[in-house]
């Protein structure tokens, strides 16, 4: 786990806030299109558009969220709202948090082109500046494991979570290939680009066991790991010309994903 102490370390978040305004993690699904202006209709929907074709168990998330006391929906560190705006055309009543500026700009502008309505509020994972048992489900995709203290942040999650409130989590798996292949080559996990043209990684990218997980989700009444997603658009043409079979049954054994399901 992260050895860096959030508490004693404010300036780290700063870094951190700095590194994603600059990096859009979903940029990645542009590469074929380099003449796409950033925050275009085109833009948010090629992007929307290989989200569902990645994200392939969304609708399992959403279908588990959909089970919770009401439709208050907190997503912890949204991003650029892809996922967010997912959930509001769904019925939830979102309010996104996120520590980078740059990713906050583009959801709110995401949610006014697709005329739906979302709270965006700039903020830490690990001080949510919300009160206790004030939504009815959370959710958080890819984002706990880039925070130093991931236990805080999940701790957080309980606390702002109404009693029988569902979270989801997606948390990064230690136990995968895409891990295995990162620690042969020596690649950095966010492929992030410097002005200079090195490239360099995220502040913190962490990778749990499914037993660490458990042991950070122990307050919460039910959890439920699952393991998904082999790898994605990362992995080019590997990706796409492994046959879907061999790739789902591989997901669920040696996938990136850990998806925490938890109800309070
Ligand atoms: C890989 S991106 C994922 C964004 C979005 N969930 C998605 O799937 O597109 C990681 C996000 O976590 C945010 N983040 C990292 N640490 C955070 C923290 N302590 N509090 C709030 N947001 C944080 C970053 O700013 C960034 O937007």
């Amino acid at each position: 786990m992260s050895n860096h102490n959030s508490d004693t370390d404010p300036d780290f978040f700063r870094q951190i806030s700095e590194f994603w305004s600059a990096q859009l993690n979903n940029e990645i699904f542009l590469r074929g299109h380099p003449d796409i202006e950033r925050g275009s209709k085109e833009y948010f929907d090629i992007i929307l558009s290989a989200r569902r074709k990645y994200i392939y168990y969304l609708p399992r998330i959403i279908e588990y969220l959909e089970a919770s006391p009401d439709n208050s929906l907190l997503e912890v560190g949204c991003g650029m709202g892809t996922d967010t705006l997912i959930f509001a055309e769904k019925g939830f009543q979102i309010t996104g948090i996120d520590l980078a500026q740059g990713h906050l700009q583009l959801a709110e502008r995401l949610f006014r082109l697709y005329n739906v309505s979302g709270e965006f509020i700039k903020g830490n994972a690990e001080i949510l500046p919300f009160s206790d048992e004030h939504f009815g489900c959370v959710f958080s995709f890819g984002v706990l494991h880039h925070t130093p203290n991931t236990p805080k942040a999940i701790q957080e999650v309980f606390r702002v979570l109404k009693p029988r409130g569902r979270a989801v989590l997606m948390l990064y798996n230690r136990m995968s290939l895409n891990n295995l292949a990162h620690w042969i080559t020596g690649k950095g996990f966010e492929n992030a680009r410097r002005e200079n043209g090195a490239r360099h990684d995220a502040p913190v990218t962490q990778r749990f066991t499914k037993s660490q997980v458990r042991r950070m989700c122990s307050m919460f009444r039910d959890c439920e790991i699952r393991v998904e997603y082999l790898y994605g658009a990362g992995w080019g043409k590997v990706y796409d010309l492994t046959p879907k079979l061999i790739y789902h049954i591989l997901s669920r054994i040696i996938g990136w994903h850990l998806l925490v399901y938890l109800t309070k």
